[in-house]
């Protein structure tokens, strides 16, 4: 691997905009909030660690989160307590699905507590929300059943390959597959279904993996997409000679596997689904579906309905943003729920985020401090979440 020097310059605790909350009524602000491009609040994503045991190149780079990382103190991460009175509030506001995240969201500790009290939210109409997970996996078997338990509803695992050479450079902490696909098997064992699958593609490190993955995967009451690579965060030295773009990914399949296209199964979802073909051509759902999520060759923001809450409580409203608005502090101070509710939606009223959309247009983003003309740096995904 070339080397890459990257300057650590540490912009979580610089980057809150001053909350727009002068100047807003106090009164109940509930329903429906649009932003300025008219798209509603709809999905929630919340961090719940900073940390991760894997080493994947294009998310925790192994050169820059060694053992001199600083990761976020205990006292920083917002609390159960926080993170559920926070997820009601957004309910109110209209969410609909919340994804935990991370870093790894199974190395916080008592997860399964906060999904007990994340389980127990109820929409304005009394019904309960999408409650999902993303993770690796690699702590999946031995907590399959305790996450169903609690109230998870669906999980989604990242896995980026069978082969177990590819699979541990990508993940480059000599993680074995074998694992992975166990905990595969718990998750489905104990009813965490339907489950989805996440794969990374880099062109040149495991695009080799495609078909074997989807025929492993086919038939399987799995779905698994195929994700562009991104130019996520400041240090995954991303280049789009990288990237493979879905189209490729899709074309490459037709010609061993019969795929049809399928309509979007939700308003805003990020993949476009490819339906495997029986005989006469139709969709068998016994074989299954796959899906390709192509933010960098056919962007998604137009209808992106999503929201993510940092680590540490601060709300960032695209995955390539540098700033976020602090909720943490809002909820430390004793602000009251109708504040923190008018807070939330005057923030997502102003927002105009459409960054896959704009990428060719914009300034290469920032990776150290040393260019003023660049982009400002954009937050990591291992901090806000994907
Ligand atoms: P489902 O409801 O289970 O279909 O989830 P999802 O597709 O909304 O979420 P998931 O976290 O599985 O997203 C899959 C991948 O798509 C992420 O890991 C990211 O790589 C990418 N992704 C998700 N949301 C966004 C987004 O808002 N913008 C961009 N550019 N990429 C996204
Ligand atoms: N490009 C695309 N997806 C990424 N993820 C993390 N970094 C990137 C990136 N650079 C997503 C993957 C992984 C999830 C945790 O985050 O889907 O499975
Ligand atoms: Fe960890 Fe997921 Fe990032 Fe890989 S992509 S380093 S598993 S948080
Ligand atoms: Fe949403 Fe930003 Fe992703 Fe576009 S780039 S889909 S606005 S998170």
């Amino acid at each position: 691997m070339s080397e890459r020097v990257i300057p650590l310059i540490d912009q979580r605790h610089l980057m809150a905009h001053p909350l727009p909350i002068q100047g807003l009524s106090v009164h109940q602000v509930t329903g429906q909030v649009l932003d300025r491009l008219n798209r509603p609040l709809r999905d929630l994503r919340i961090s719940v660690t900073d940390r991760c045991n894997f080493r994947c190149s294009y998310c925790m780079p192994k050169e820059v989160f060694d053992s001199s990382y600083t990761y976020l103190p205990q006292t920083a991460l917002l609390s159960f307590e926080e993170i559920t009175r926070l997820a009601q509030l957004f309910v109110a506001q209209g969410v609909r699905k919340i994804r935990l995240t991370g870093g790894e969201p199974l190395l916080r500790k008592n997860i399964e507590v906060l999904i007990e009290r994340l389980a127990q939210l109820r929409t304005p109409e009394g019904a309960p929300l999408d409650l999902t997970l993303t993770t690796n996996g690699s702590l999946l078997k031995r907590k399959a059943q305790a996450l169903k338990d609690a109230g998870l509803q669906r999980i989604t695992v990242s896995l980026d390959g069978l082969d177990d050479a590819v699979f541990k450079r990508m993940n480059d902490v000599d993680f074995p597959v074998a694992d992975v696909l166990e905990g595969l098997e718990a998750a489905q064992t104990v009813g965490l279904g339907p489950i989805k699958v996440n794969m990374v593609v880099k062109r040149g490190t495991n695009d080799g993996q495609i078909s074997p993955m989807a025929r492993h995967f086919l038939g399987s009451g799995m779905v698994l997409r195929f994700i562009e690579y991104m130019d996520v965060g400041a240090t995954n030295g991303w280049r789009m000679d990288e990237v493979l773009p879905s189209a490729e990914v899709v074309r490459h399949l037709q010609t061993e596997l019969p795929l049809v296209p399928l309509e979007a199964s939700a308003p805003g979802e990020t993949a476009q689904r490819w339906g495997y073909a029986n005989a006469l051509g139709q969709h068998d759902p016994a074989l299954g579906e796959i899906g390709v999520i192509s933010s960098v060759t056919q962007a998604f923001c137009s209808d992106c309905n999503r929201a993510r809450l940092s680590t540490e409580g601060q709300l960032y409203l695209c995955l390539f943003a540098s700033q976020g608005h602090d909720l943490r502090g809002l909820l430390r101070n004793g602000a009251s729920d109708e504040l923190i509710q008018a807070s939330i939606s005057g923030i997502w009223t102003q927002r105009n985020d459409r960054y896959s959309q704009l990428r060719g247009q914009l300034a290469p983003a920032r990776s150290d401090n040393a260019d003023a003309t660049a982009a400002p740096r954009r937050v990591e995904m291992s901090y806000i979440g994907g």
